[in-house]
């Protein structure tokens, strides 16, 4: 991400900039840790259908609209959404978007910084070989031993958390954002790597059919909103980081067409990671539905007979740590951002942010109930609400002409399509399925 001690600064010079760093915020545990793992829980292909749905319908107009506020506002979240009212004598209410993305990031870093945790702890075991050349079973078996220690669960997510801390109390987060660039690419290849491992080694047409037939009996209302909270967590829609990496957005680049790259290679990497994950449950005789710890049951059976495994797997779970960074990073700096523009000083903010989030995570690490609610809340209803309301603004407040203006870049008619498409048919998606999801219809 750019400088961000304060907001106004320089716009990225390329389009293909924005690009890269927005792809680092959104591909993260979502797409390697927690896709696979709801895909299996909810009966694979209607779900996998329902979102990547959910993905083209909702997540990447929403994602113009948001992006398009940002580029226009040039400030965090919650006074770029006054800005916006202001200008179109709105209410000074629409800045609820800010403040309930703001929240929606710190509730998120309270259990992903647990998670990354556990990606922490398989660096280790894989370094230290721990795992290499046990069955399956055992090595599927050391992940429940970690979720029982609750000490050691404690240890890395307190080292995540102070990591991530650091980075952005010093303000360095352009220097995580370039390493990233490179980094990202690097986990895509090896990610490549374990896919053959998984199409040679595992159940590779099983796994296949597993994510790609549907079984429409599998949808319910509660599955659907699942998938749909699903594609607005993996591309970090609607609470505000997108406005604010959008924000750094050149004034003449193309809003749509990164955006439809943006959420392609999010969408790739989910299903790279699905299907190197799947073959490997099949084949070694674990359930699709076997929840969190299904990655690190599975890709270590992988390591352990790989040529070289420990040091792939300690390279793979350490690229899946700093991409969980370069997202960490992203759900907390709307917060920060807000609390400098109230007079916060950067470091006192980032720090006591950290200590809220790090004491969140403390609660979900002892009771998993804590862990599951903060998850459900953020991603299936608070996520969903603000890009609701996003496309609300823009479509009944912000209107035709200024939204044109802003997005000069594509023809009339695909304009036309995206507008109806925020004006009319992305709210009342989400509201279809909230309806759905509590029994309404
Ligand atoms: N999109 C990130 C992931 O898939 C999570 C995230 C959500 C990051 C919201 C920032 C904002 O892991």
């Amino acid at each position: 991400m750019s400088e961000t001690n304060t907001l106004q600064t320089p716009t990225w010079t390329s389009r293909w900039t924005f690009i890269m760093a927005t792809t680092g915020a959104a591909v993260g545990l979502g797409n390697i840790w927690k896709f696979p793992y709801i895909a299996g829980e909810n009966g694979g292909g209607a779900f996998v259908l329902m979102y990547l749905g959910c993905i083209l319908l909702l997540g990447v107009p929403i994602m113009i609209a948001e992006t398009m506020l940002g580029r226009k506002g040039r400030e965090n979240p919650v006074h770029a959404m006054l800005k916006h009212a202001r200008s179109v004598d709105a209410s000074k209410a629409w800045s609820f978007i800010g403040i309930m993305g703001v929240a929606a990031g710190i509730m998120i870093l309270m259990y992903y910084s647990v998670v990354a945790g556990w990606a922490l702890e398989y660096v280790f075991q894989s370094a230290t070989s721990s795992y290499i050349g046990k069955p399956s079973a055992d090595i599927a078996e050391g992940f429940s031993t970690l979720s029982a220690d609750t000490g050691r669960q404690l240890m890395w997510h307190s080292i995540f958390m102070a990591g991530t801390a650091l980075i952005v109390a010093l303000g360095v987060t352009k220097g995580i954002g370039k390493a990233v660039n490179i980094l990202m690419p690097m986990l895509f290849l090896l990610l490549l790597m374990l896919l053959g491992y998984a199409y040679e080694n595992g159940e590779f047409s099983q796994a296949l059919s597993f994510m790609f037939t549907a079984d429409f009996s599998k949808l319910t209302g509660d599955v659907v909103l699942i998938a749909m909270g699903h594609a607005f967590f993996t591309l970090s829609l609607g609470m505000g980081t997108v406005m604010v990496y959008g924000s750094y957005m050149p004034q003449n680049a193309s809003i749509p067409s990164a955006i439809i790259t943006v959420a392609f290679l999010d969408t790739l990497i989910a299903l790279v990671a699905g299907m190197t994950i799947f073959p490997l449950v099949f084949a070694s005789g674990l359930e699709p539905a076997s929840g969190p710890g299904l990655l690190f049951k599975t890709l270590p059976i992988a390591f352990s007979t790989m040529w070289n495994g420990a040091f792939f797997g300690a390279g793979f779970f350490l690229l899946v740590a700093i991409a969980a960074l370069s997202s960490s990073i992203s759900l907390i700096e709307p917060g920060i951002a807000w609390l400098e523009k109230l007079g916060v000083n950067r470091i006192a903010a980032a720090l006591g942010l950290a200590l809220f989030c790090w004491l969140g995570g403390v609660a979900s690490i002892y009771t998993t109930e804590v862990f599951d609610k903060l998850d459900y809340i953020t991603a299936n209803i608070m996520l969903p609400l603000g890009g609701l309301l996003i496309a609300v603004f823009v479509g009944w407040k912000l209107g035709f002409t200024r939204s044109r203006k802003e997005i000069s870049e594509i023809s009339g008619g695909l304009f036309n399509l995206w507008f109806v498409v925020i004006r009319f048919i992305a709210p009342l998606g989400v509201l279809i399925i909230f309806a759905k999801s509590l029994g309404l219809i």
